[in-house]
């Protein structure tokens, strides 16, 4: 069916530019601009790209007045409960749900790339004794480039894939190596017999004196978190990868970029900040002063793990994630977290029915829960926005490859409304 027009007249230039209006399988359609320029003389302004399209994608949907997320069409509440982390990143690096023998295989390949470089247990081990492991990781992570020189060439296909594989095998790796070595404790070696989520929990929780075997409750608990974070859309992460990948760079370069942008308290790092923001609130009866900080905008506060740019409705993955929060907190007696709980449910319900959240459509975000979970799974704040970025390489890596693959890919650079002086003469310093 041809695209429906839609007209720009340009009244003061007596001139009107007729655009195609792009649609797709679901959702809002996309007007074509990009001859907006070369026609018109002027661009468009978008500050935070809050109404643009930058891309085709088939890899995720997101309805964020319906509250609605599809992972190559699939419902997120479906594969939350009936699939696993890896059978969801096959899926969104291949668009299908695999075949039993597909799952096997590809479960064999991440599997058989797990281990890292001997090389780089001395590069992490520079870090300071300290460091952040979201620091550490973006650093290791950029580094693998300088370990697989052979497999950058972004125009082969193949290196390209396996480029993927590698990365969504080491990123547990290389987040469970940044925490032992901000605990001070050796890097367990990944184990072949382990699935993907006990094998992280195994290499965090593991030492050369004791085994960890992880209980099905906590592998359970996140083998979902990991699926709920591990795609969604072109959320400011994943068009950092895409803007890097752009340019030709190496799969490993754009995947750093990917965790440096996730690693902000308004994207990736609020998870780590909520929890932060619930130790300071304390109690339920300083609630009302604290949503009265959030609501003052004279005052810098948030309420973190609140609001969402596209989520005008609950976000589905925070839903699921609170249900779970309850089982895990009763299935794990010395999680400390039941007040910490009681708190975030009691702000949530205090929130929702005031003015001014209820105006603004701002709702829990996936990062309002998931922090109370990694905790109850033993796992340190400091490492809450690492776990999600070792789920989110999954997306970010469907996205550089649908990208790669696409023959229309072109550097993205954005232009601007220029404010800066106007032409002038330098000035020798003695006349200054
Ligand atoms: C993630 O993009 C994605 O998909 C991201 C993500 C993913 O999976 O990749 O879903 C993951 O990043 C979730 C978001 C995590 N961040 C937080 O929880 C931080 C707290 N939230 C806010 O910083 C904010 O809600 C954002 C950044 C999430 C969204 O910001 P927007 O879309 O730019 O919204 P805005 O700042 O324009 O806010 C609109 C209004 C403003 O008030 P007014 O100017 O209209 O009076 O709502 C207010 C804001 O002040 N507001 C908040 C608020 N969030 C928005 N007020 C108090 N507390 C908040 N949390």
């Amino acid at each position: 069916m041809a695209d429906q027009i839609i007209t720009i007249s340009d009244k003061a230039a007596g001139k009107s530019f007729d655009y195609p209006l792009k649609t797709g399988t679901l959702g809002p359609g996309a007007l074509d601009i990009s001859s907006l320029y070369r026609d018109a003389g002027f661009f468009t302004y978008d500050p935070g790209f809050m109404a643009t399209a930058s891309c085709h994608s088939a890899i995720t949907f997101i309805d964020g007045e319906k509250g609605v997320l599809l992972y190559r069409g699939y419902p997120i509440e479906q594969l939350a409960t009936k699939s696993s982390f890896l059978e969801v990143a096959y899926l969104l690096l291949y668009a299908n749900l695999p075949t039993e023998e597909e799952l096997n295989h590809f479960e064999h390949l991440i599997t058989s790339h797990t281990m890292l470089n001997e090389n780089l247990k001395r590069f992490l081990s520079g870090f300071h004794y300290d460091a952040h492991p979201m620091a550490m990781l973006c650093g290791v992570v950029g580094s693998l480039s300088a370990f697989y020189h052979e497999s950058i060439d972004v125009n082969d296909p193949r290196y390209r894939e396996v480029s993927a594989h590698r990365l969504i095998a080491k990123m547990p790796t290389i987040a469970a190596a940044a925490y032992k070595h901000f605990v001070g404790e050796p890097i367990m070696y990944p184990r072949n017999d382990l699935r993907y989520g006990a094998n992280f929990l195994h290499m965090m929780f593991a030492t050369p004196c004791a085994d960890y075997e992880p209980g099905l409750l906590a592998e359970k608990a996140l083998n979902l978190l990991f699926i709920l974070h591990a795609d969604h859309e072109q959320n400011a992460s994943t068009s950092t990868v895409r803007l890097a990948g752009s340019s030709g760079a190496n799969p490993f370069a754009c995947i750093a970029a990917g965790i440096a942008s996730l690693w902000g308290p308004a994207h990736g790092g609020a998870n780590e900040a909520v929890l932060d923001m619930l130790e300071e609130i304390g109690h339920v009866k300083n609630v009302a002063k604290f949503i009265d900080k959030a609501k003052d905008k004279d005052d810098p506060f948030r309420l973190m793990g609140f609001g969402h740019r596209v989520y005008k409705n609950y976000d589905p993955r925070a839903k699921i994630i609170r249900e779970v929060c309850h089982q895990v907190l009763e299935e794990f007696p010395g999680a400390s977290d039941s007040p910490l709980l009681e708190l975030a449910v009691k702000l949530e319900e205090i929130a929702l029915s005031d003015e001014y959240f209820v105006e603004r459509k701002l709702y829990p975000n996936v990062d309002f829960y998931s922090g109370i979970i990694y905790r109850a799974l033993g796992i340190p704040r400091n490492m809450f926005t690492v776990m999600f970025a070792v789920a989110r390489t999954v997306g970010w890596v469907s996205h550089w490859m649908e990208m790669m693959s696409d023959p229309a890919n072109r550097i993205g650079r954005p232009r601007q409304i220029y404010h800066g002086p106007g032409v002038r003469d330098y000035v020798p310093i003695s006349k200054r």
